[in-house]
């Protein structure tokens, strides 16, 4: 498959490394597409391009960007590039401001959600929230001794959501599909409680697992 990864940082990094490694292609945008070179150079199969350019390429398209300025970036990816596509939403609505005890402060409240916000604006895109709440060094392939972690994910799309589904797997991912979009307001706080051990205790290693029986 061919992948566009729309963001420059730890994340998109980690993921299109992943796709990689499970055999796709992936374009990787930036708005200064020269700082992914080196980046480039050292993962074979991938190119390099701005967010219209990477959006453009993939047929699936993974958004990760600062929560903040999620809807410029795909403003800048362009809703043709998006149309019709499944884009996984790694972003979390962090605001710009120290964490209170270790807990973040967010800039959307529980009743509704980033990823709500960006299919009401690009609503021709097929979001699914995926790889949210997880720490960038353990999205891929990630070992726990209790076995595999839990991806919740959620979307409006039931084909975009087993598509994503189907990655989580070949990630090494259990997959608890939590609904459409709204479930995005229960999802995207998960990073708040994943980062509290980060922020209070430094640790930084765990993942979330549903335990179902
Ligand atoms: N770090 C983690 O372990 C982790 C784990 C789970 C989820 N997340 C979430 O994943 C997302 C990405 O996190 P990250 O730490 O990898 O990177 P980040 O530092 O949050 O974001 C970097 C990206 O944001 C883009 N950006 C910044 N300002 C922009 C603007 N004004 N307009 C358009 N794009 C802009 C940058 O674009 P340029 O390339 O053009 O500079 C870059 O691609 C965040 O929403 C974060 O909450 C992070």
């Amino acid at each position: 498959m061919k992948v566009g990864v729309v963001g420059s940082g730890d994340v998109a990094k980690v993921l299109a490394g992943g796709f990689l490694k499970h055999g796709h292609q992936v374009k990787i945008g930036s708005r200064s597409p020269a700082k992914l070179a080196e980046w480039s150079a050292q993962n074979s199969g991938s190119t390099t391009g701005t967010f219209a350019d990477a959006a453009q390429f993939g047929e699936l398209v993974v958004l990760a960007v600062k929560g903040k300025v999620a809807a410029e970036a795909l403003t800048l990816a362009g809703m043709k590039n998006l149309a019709g596509k499944t884009v996984i939403d790694a972003c979390n609505p962090i605001e710009d401001a120290p964490p209170t005890n270790g807990v973040l402060r967010f800039f959307t409240d529980v009743n509704e959600s980033l990823m709500e916000r960006l299919q009401h604006q690009f609503g021709d895109a097929h979001f699914v929230k995926a790889f949210n709440s997880v720490g960038a060094p353990r999205m891929i392939n990630p070992q726990f001794v209790e076995g595999k972690p839990t991806m919740f994910i959620c979307g409006n799309n039931e084909v975009a959501k087993k598509q994503v589904a189907q990655i989580n797997e070949q990630f090494g991912w259990d997959t608890a599909d939590m609904g459409g979009a709204e479930a995005a307001r229960a999802i995207e706080p998960l990073c708040m409680l994943w980062c509290i051990p980060g922020f209070t205790r430094n640790q930084w290693t765990h993942a979330f697992k549903l335990l179902t029986k």
